[in-house]
């Protein structure tokens, strides 16, 4: 057998094969099954782009019809689920209240068919239709107040915001919203896919396998930087104060949420609509303060850390998008959740084709043959 550096995080270790996405971290190119990502952006919905995903190819115009009809009639949660979460507390995060609620739908649905498409399907479509009625359920519920049931002639996005908000969302902010999931559905070997991956690998059910992912999408390494870079920039409040945080931040040897990635080595794209999105919103709804401190610390970042490629990442501008929608904070990885979950069943689905448990190794750097001492003598 080949031994191998060990290189930690899994620097350029391939984890497995895969034709969902792919990132060019010189060029800064992210494509889903071959397409860019900016013409996803422009042209599809985020059902759309999921079926790409999970599917491998664009639908046609009857079985796109037929898999939104199938997520929209999927959309509610059982009474039970919804009791559930009642009892969560108000003051806990809603991606714990995600985690578990998401494992809690394998209680419900416990078969385990994983060679039977039929399962695969009734799987995705139930994850994609349930998972933000969760998240909408959990913030009102925090609220004290009895979640809004999903409205059928609403379509995916404007459901959600719907169900969040109690009132029909804007048309453009509605649109907005769904390409932002769009940009999020999916990125390679990130650490939740793999996580995603790892446990499909054991062939336990699709249920616990996005719980495992959403726990692993929370950490601020990851999908919960989106909300550390909000705190951060109300923290920085003024322009002129930006240049003397980030020298601190660099001293201090502290990382700047929102900037840097493992594969990019350039701005990402996604950060890029992303900020395109936000000019949009802010010239519809009124300018927000928080952008001009972004533009200039994407500035100062440049400045100082570009030589080591160091840029904006997905998380930089997708607060800020979400904010002028009216979104809490605190729903900003929730939301990432919501769109990754697609991601998450399409790598579900390619690692069940050719499925071989992953156990790595280690190298053991502990001691050996220590004679064990009893308690009264240590
Ligand atoms: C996501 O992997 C994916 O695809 C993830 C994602 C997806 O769609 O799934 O794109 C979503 O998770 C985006 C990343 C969100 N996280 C953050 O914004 C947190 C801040 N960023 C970092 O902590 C960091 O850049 C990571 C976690 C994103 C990447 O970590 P790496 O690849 O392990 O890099 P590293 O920490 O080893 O840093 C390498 C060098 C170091 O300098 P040297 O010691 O070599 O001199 O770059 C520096 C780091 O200090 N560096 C930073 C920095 N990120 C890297 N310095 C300051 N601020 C930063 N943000």
């Amino acid at each position: 057998m080949m031994v191998c550096e060990y290189k930690p995080g899994l620097e350029g270790i391939p984890a497995a094969q895969s034709s969902i996405s792919h990132v060019d971290g010189q060029k800064g190119i992210l494509e889903y099954r071959g397409i860019r990502i900016e013409e996803l952006a422009e042209k599809s919905s985020f059902l759309e782009t999921a079926y790409l995903l999970i599917w491998g190819e664009l639908p046609s115009k009857e079985e796109l019809e037929a898999f939104e009809y199938e997520v929209r009639y999927h959309r509610r949660i059982k009474y039970r689920i919804r009791d559930m979460m009642k009892c969560f507390p108000e003051s806990g995060h809603p991606m714990d209240a995600l985690q578990a609620s998401a494992a809690a739908l394998g209680l419900f649905y416990s078969r385990r068919d994983l060679h039977n498409p039929a399962y695969i399907r009734d799987s995705v479509v139930r994850l994609l239709a349930t998972i933000p009625t969760m998240v909408a359920a959990f913030q009102l519920m925090r609220k004290g107040n009895d979640p809004v049931r999903p409205r059928d002639d609403l379509d995916y996005s404007a459901n959600f915001l719907y169900m969040l908000n109690e009132k029909e969302p804007d048309a453009l902010a509605a649109k907005i919203f769904d390409i932002c999931l769009i940009l999020h559905v999916e990125h390679t070997m990130n650490a939740s896919t793999f996580s995603a991956r790892v446990t499909a690998s054991t062939l336990t059910d699709p249920y616990a396998v996005v719980a495992s992912a959403v726990g692993t999408l929370g950490g601020p390494l990851h999908g919960g930087a989106n909300e550390e870079v909000i705190q951060m920039l109300e923290e920085i409040g003024s322009v002129e104060n930006v240049r003397p945080y980030v020298d601190n931040l660099l001293q201090r040897k502290a990382k700047i949420m929102g900037f840097g990635h493992r594969v990019y080595k350039v701005k990402d794209p996604r950060a890029t609509v992303l900020q395109n999105l936000a000019e949009q919103l802010f010239a519809k709804f009124g300018h927000d303060k928080y952008y001009d401190i972004a533009l200039e610390m994407e500035q100062v970042v440049a400045e100082k850390l570009s030589g080591k490629g160091i840029y904006p990442n997905v998380d930089f501008y997708s607060g800020l998008v979400y904010g002028k929608m009216g979104i809490p904070t605190d729903l900003f990885t929730p939301i990432f959740a919501i769109a990754r979950v697609a991601g998450w069943l399409a790598h579900w689905k390619e690692q069940l084709a050719e499925n071989r448990i992953f156990r790595p190794t280690q190298i053991y750097n502990g001691r050996h043959e220590i004679p064990y001492i009893p308690i009264d003598q240590r």
